[in-house]
């Protein structure tokens, strides 16, 4: 989806994270930034860096005020994604091998360590008076994601999770990173508490939508996702989709969907039956219906904040390109 914000708000955040990344560059220390440029470098939508951008400008502030937020945000999630890739036996991501497949798991562990660390250096660099703010909220969204990667791999073992745990575990691992890119944005720009708050409220409802999709994209994408299809239904994760598949399914199809969480070797058979399984049970309907609420809600949030009419338009698109994306 094209747009001519989008477009230039991204272009923004690319020259940005080249500059900061510039001066710590591929071939020193061993190698230890090689990955970091890898991944930063095979693409990425930087929808995180692209939305403290936007907040901020909303906010009536320029965007380079939010360039330290934009790249905390974007580089703590491309951490997530090297670590999460392991977590999750990950071989593609944006259409390339993930890194602990290009190199191994030791380089994707430390290099990620790294990366955490680069993206504590870009926030401290942002204007002394939001600091210890943006710092409070980015430190609490880090420690969250943990909590929400956790519960994601604790549920793949478990047969009795409920979609109120799963909206509980997708707000954790993906929402409220999301809504700490508005709310550090708005920080930057030097927002009050209260504006600050709707920001994050709009994002954590933004996230949770995006992460909707994200299963959904696992299940149903094509190619151009740039990821394995059918990754989540191998590992047997409890998505929104699994979930409501398990609930509305009869008995026989619940004993055949058993065995098939026991399958291993027949990958392909295994993800053909499944997402079989999920549209009969009319799963991917659901997860639309209930992404365009959180959509919604975020809307709410962001009609809160009385934004001119021009920032609105902006940020209903953004809305749009969440549900509508697939990759
Ligand atoms: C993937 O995030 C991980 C999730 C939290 C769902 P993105 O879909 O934003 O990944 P990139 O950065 O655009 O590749
Ligand atoms: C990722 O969720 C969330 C974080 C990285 C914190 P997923 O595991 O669904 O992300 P993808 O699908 O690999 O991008
Ligand atoms: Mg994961
Ligand atoms: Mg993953
Ligand atoms: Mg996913």
């Amino acid at each position: 989806m094209e747009h001519p914000t989008l477009d230039r708000l991204k272009s923004e955040a690319n020259q940005a994270i080249q500059d900061f990344l510039d001066r710590w560059p591929e071939g020193t220390a061993d190698g230890l930034y090689d990955p970091v440029h890898y991944l930063m470098g095979i693409g990425g939508k930087r929808l995180r860096a692209v939305l403290a951008l936007s907040a901020a400008e909303a906010e009536g502030s320029d965007t380079q005020s939010a360039y330290p937020a934009a790249l905390a945000v974007e580089l703590f999630h491309n951490f997530t994604l090297m670590h999460d890739d392991i977590m999750d036996q990950a071989p593609k991501r944006r259409g390339n091998p993930t890194v602990h497949i290009k190199w191994n798991e030791n380089a994707a562990i430390l290099s990620g360590d790294a990366m955490y660390t680069l993206a504590h250096i870009a926030l401290t660099e942002m204007e002394p008076n939001g600091l210890p703010r943006a710092l409070g909220v980015f430190n609490r969204t880090a420690l969250e994601v943990c909590i929400g990667q956790q519960s994601d791999m604790a549920f793949e073992e478990r047969n009795d999770v409920k979609v109120e745990e799963y909206m509980e575990m997708i707000r954790l691992k993906t929402s409220v990173l999301v809504a700490a890119s508005l709310a550090m944005g708005a920080i930057s720009a030097g927002a009050n508490e209260e504006r600050v708050k709707l920001w994050y409220d709009a994002g954590e409802q933004l996230g949770l939508a995006f992460q909707m999709q994200d299963d959904l994209l696992d299940a149903f994408g094509g190619q151009e996702m740039g990821k394995q299809v059918g990754g989540d239904i191998l590992s047997n994760k409890k998505t929104f989709l699994r979930l409501y598949t398990w609930e509305k399914a009869n008995p026989a199809l619940i004993e055949s969907l058993k065995h098939w969480d026991e399958v291993a070797d027949q990958p392909d058979l295994k993800v053909a039956f499944v997402k079989n399984a999920m549209i009969e049970c009319g799963a991917d309907e659901a997860a639309r219906l209930r992404m365009q609420d959180h959509v919604s809600h975020a809307m709410d949030a962001i009609d809160a904040l009385q934004l001119d009419e021009l920032d609105r338009t902006w940020f209903s698109f953004l809305g749009s390109l969440v549900t509508q994306r697939t990759y």
